[in-house]
C-alpha cells in the first residue's frame, strides 16, 4: 500500500485543493474559498497524498504576531477515519513551532478531534478583532456554531533545524523559511 505523505502545496494542487475544500463548503462544513485566495495563500497549505494522490489538505495561516489559524482543514469524505486529518494538524503545529508562533488557534465544530491533539478550549471573544474580516465573510456569521481551541506553545517536530537549534541555545543560526519548505518539499 502506497504511504501517506504531506508537502507544501504546489501550483497543480489548486484545482483539486479548491474541489475539496469548496465541495465541504456547501455544505457549510469550511469556508468557501476563490481561486484567487486560495492561490494567494497557497505557501501557507500542506497537502496529504498517497500514490499521488490528493486525500487532504490542511492551512496555517499567520492571524497576527506570533498567532497562528489551522484553516481550510479536509479530508477526502472516502478517507476519512484513517488518520490522515491527524496526521495533517500535527504537522501544522510542528510547523508553526517552526514558524515560532507562540499559539495556534483553531475555530471547529470538531472539538474532541483537536482535543486530542492537544488543543485547549478558549474563548473565541479574546480573538474577536484578528477573526473579523473571516467573520464577515462567512454565512454562518450571525449564528456561529464553531468552537474555539488554542494549541499554546507549539513545538517543531523533534529532529527539525528549529528543535536542533532550541536544543543548541541562542546564537544558532536557523534556516530560512524557502529553506525549511524547500526541505519538506523533498520529504
Ligand atoms: C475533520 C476532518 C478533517 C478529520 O479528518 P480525518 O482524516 O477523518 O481525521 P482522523 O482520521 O485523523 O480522525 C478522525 C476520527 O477518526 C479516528 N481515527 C483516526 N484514525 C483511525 C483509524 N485508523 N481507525 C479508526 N478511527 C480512526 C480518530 O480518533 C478521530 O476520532 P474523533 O472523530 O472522535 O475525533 C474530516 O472529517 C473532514 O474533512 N471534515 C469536513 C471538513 C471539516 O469539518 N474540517 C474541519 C474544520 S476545522
Amino acid at each position: 500500500m502506497a504511504e501517506l505523505r504531506l508537502r507544501p502545496a504546489r501550483e497543480s494542487d489548486v484545482a483539486p485543493l479548491l474541489a475539496l475544500i469548496n465541495g465541504y463548503a456547501e455544505r457549510r462544513m469550511l469556508l468557501q474559498r476563490s481561486e484567487e485566495s486560495l492561490r494567494a495563500r497557497l505557501p501557507d497549505f500542506l497537502v496529504a497524498e498517497e500514490g499521488g494522490e490528493l486525500l487532504g489538505c490542511g492551512a496555517l495561516s499567520e492571524l497576527g504576531p506570533g498567532l497562528g489559524e489551522v484553516r481550510s482543514l479536509a479530508v477526502r469524505v472516502d478517507r476519512t477515519g484513517r488518520g490522515v486529518g491527524r496526521a495533517l494538524v500535527a504537522r501544522l503545529v510542528a510547523w508553526a513551532g517552526e514558524r515560532e508562533f507562540a499559539q495556534v488557534l483553531a475555530l471547529t465544530r470538531r472539538v474532541s478531534f483537536f482535543q486530542a491533539l492537544g488543543f485547549e478550549l478558549t474563548d473565541r471573544r479574546l480573538f474577536e478583532d484578528k477573526l473579523r474580516t473571516d467573520c464577515q465573510a462567512c454565512p454562518l456569521n450571525v449564528c456561529c456554531d464553531e468552537t474555539a481551541l488554542v494549541m499554546p506553545a507549539p513545538r517543531p517536530a523533534a529532529g527539525s533545524a528549529r528543535a536542533r537549534a532550541n536544543a543548541a541555545g541562542p546564537g544558532v543560526a536557523w534556516a530560512s523559511q524557502a529553506g525549511l519548505r524547500a526541505a519538506q518539499a523533498r520529504g
